[in-house]
């Protein structure tokens, strides 16, 4: 079992899905939880089935003040930070590279790229203060390959695994870990609201284990990787995926 008791860890989309899933799982190990989302309501139900260790904080994580003020505040309520887990993410409006309106390039490249940066900078002067931390940071399989239709979401997330493996060159001398998780289909709001019936099938198709994780399939890993058990993981990205990146497979 991870042991958390006496660390803090933020957590970033706290309110639904793989977030909510992973402050949970990140509670029952002891931890003190920042249940962190720009949905007020959904965070403060998540802390709520945390119970007395949690705190609901409402930020939108693109923009650098409120994610500092989340950081403070976190530090304000429990002396210290451990764990940062940056997943909140949104998968935005989907259209071709030609038809992409540049707001929409610009938002999700913000949310799911510029927000760890800015969550992360502010968080390092704190870990380094308790002496390490570890930082997790929401890839997807859409960080190692193309989809066609969501060309900032792929551009994001590949960024993403860049900065997770730079963090962790710049910051392993101080004790902080850093890694990428790469979800592949996973059962939340995102993707019921972000694909059709028949491309939710197609994605089902594609996954050798033949269906959509649920978040808890996720959080586990995250837990793990956040533990003393990963010590010696850093600068890696961990596929999640059912297997949907191991290659073709044909019906036997
Ligand atoms: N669901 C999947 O199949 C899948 C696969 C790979 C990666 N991911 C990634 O996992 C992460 C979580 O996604 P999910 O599937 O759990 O989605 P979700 O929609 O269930 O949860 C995302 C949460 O992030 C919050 N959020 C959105 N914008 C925010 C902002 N600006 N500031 C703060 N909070 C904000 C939302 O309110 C929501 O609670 C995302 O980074 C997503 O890209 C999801």
């Amino acid at each position: 079992m991870c042991d958390f008791n006496e660390k803090t860890v933020v957590v970033t989309g706290a309110g639904s899905g793989i977030g909510r899933a992973t402050a949970i799982a990140f509670g029952k190990a002891g931890a003190n939880v920042v249940v962190a989302d720009i949905n007020e309501e959904n965070a403060a139900k998540t802390a709520a089935e945390i119970g007395s260790r949690a705190l609901a904080f409402k930020v939108d994580v693109g923009d650098e003040a409120q994610c500092q003020a989340m950081i403070a505040a976190t530090v304000n309520k429990f002396g210290r930070l451990d764990v940062l887990f940056n997943n909140a993410g949104i998968g935005g409006q989907r259209a071709r590279i030609a038809d992409m309106p540049t707001e929409e390039w610009l938002k999700v490249i913000n949310i799911n790229l510029n927000s760890l940066f800015y969550c992360t900078k502010a968080a390092i002067p704190e870990m380094k203060k308790v002496g390490g931390g570890v930082i997790i940071n929401t890839a997807s399989v859409d960080g190692l390959m193309g989809m066609a239709t969501i060309s900032h979401y792929v551009s994001a997330k590949h960024a993403v695994i860049g900065l997770s493996k730079t963090c962790a060159l710049e910051y392993a001398a101080d004790n902080i870990r850093c890694l990428a998780i790469c979800p592949g289909f996973v059962e939340t709001p995102m993707v019921s609201s972000g694909f059709t019936k028949q491309e939710a099938e197609l994605i089902k198709m594609m996954t050798p284990l033949g269906r959509a994780a649920d978040p808890s399939e996720i959080a586990n890993v995250v837990v793990f990787l956040a533990s003393e058990k990963a010590s010696f993981m850093t600068g890696s990205f961990l596929q999640i995926d059912g297997g949907v990146l191991a290659g073709v497979n044909f019906p036997s």
